[in-house]
C-alpha cells in the first residue's frame, strides 16, 4: 500500500484472478440502460455513488450526457461476453492533458476477481496511449475500500481529500482524490 487512505484489509479475496476471465470493454448501448438501472438500484453497488441514477429517465439523461459529448466516453465491461459493468472517461481536456475515470461493476458476484483492475488498465491505455493525456483523476468516497484498493493497485496516488464534499446515505462524506501521471504510468510499464 502506498500511504493513501486504504482502510480495510481484504478478507474476501476469492482467489479467482488466476482464472483469468476474458474481460473486455465494448460500447455501452442504450438498450443496456435497464440493466444499468438494476445495478444502480442495488444497495451495495450504489452505496458509495453520489450521483443518482435510479429511473430509466435519469439513466437516459445520463446516457445522453456521456455519449453526446466528445469529451466523455462510456464503455461496457464484459466478462466472457456477459455485461457486468461500465467504465467512464469524462471531462477530457486535451489542452491541459487531463481527464477523470470511473468504474462500476454492477454485479457484486464479480467483485474481487481483478475485473476492475483489468478495466482500469484498459481505460488508462486509452487515456495515456490513444489520447496522450498527462494526468488521470479518480474520485471516491471515504469508506469505499474496494475502490481505494483498486486505484492504489493501479498505480494511483492519494493527492488530497475534499472534506464532506458528497452526501452518502444522508451523511456528509469526504471525497478522496487519486491521480496518476503519464510519467508514473510509463515508469510502471517500462
Ligand atoms: C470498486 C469496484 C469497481 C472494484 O472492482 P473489482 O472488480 O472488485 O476490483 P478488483 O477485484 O480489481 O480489486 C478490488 C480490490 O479491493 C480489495 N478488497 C476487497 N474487499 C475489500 C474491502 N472490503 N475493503 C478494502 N479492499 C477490499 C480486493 O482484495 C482487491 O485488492 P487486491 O487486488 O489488492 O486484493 C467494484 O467493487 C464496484 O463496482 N463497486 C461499486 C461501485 C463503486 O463503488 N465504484 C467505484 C466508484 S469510485
Amino acid at each position: 500500500m502506498r500511504g493513501g487512505p486504504r482502510e480495510a484489509p481484504d478478507t474476501q479475496k476469492k482467489g479467482c484472478q488466476e482464472m483469468n476471465p476474458d474481460v473486455k470493454l465494448s460500447p455501452f448501448q442504450a438498450g443496456d440502460l435497464d440493466t444499468l438501472c438494476r445495478w444502480r438500484n442495488h444497495p451495495e453497488v450504489s452505496r458509495f455513488l453520489s450521483h443518482r441514477i435510479k429511473t430509466l429517465d435519469q439513466a437516459a439523461v445520463w446516457f445522453q450526457r456521456m455519449t453526446g459529448d466528445p469529451n466523455n466516453l462510456l464503455m461496457g465491461i464484459t466478462v466472457d461476453g456477459k455485461l457486468v459493468g461500465y467504465g467512464i472517461v469524462e471531462n477530457v481536456d486535451l489542452h491541459s492533458g487531463k481527464c477523470e475515470i470511473g468504474i462500476v461493476i454492477g454485479e457484486p458476484d464479480f467483485w474481487g476477481k481483478g475485473i476492475g483492475k483489468t478495466a482500469v488498465a484498459a481505460l488508462l491505455e486509452y487515456c495515456f496511449g490513444k489520447l496522450q493525456l498527462n494526468r488521470v483523476l479518480a474520485v471516491m468516497a471515504r469508506g469505499n475500500g474496494r475502490s481505494v484498493a483498486l486505484f492504489e493497485n493501479s498505480g494511483f496516488t492519494h493527492e488530497g481529500t475534499l472534506r464532506e464534499a458528497t452526501l452518502i446515505n444522508g451523511e456528509h462524506t469526504d471525497l478522496f482524490l487519486y491521480s496518476l501521471l503519464k510519467r508514473e504510468y510509463l515508469d510502471a510499464h517500462a
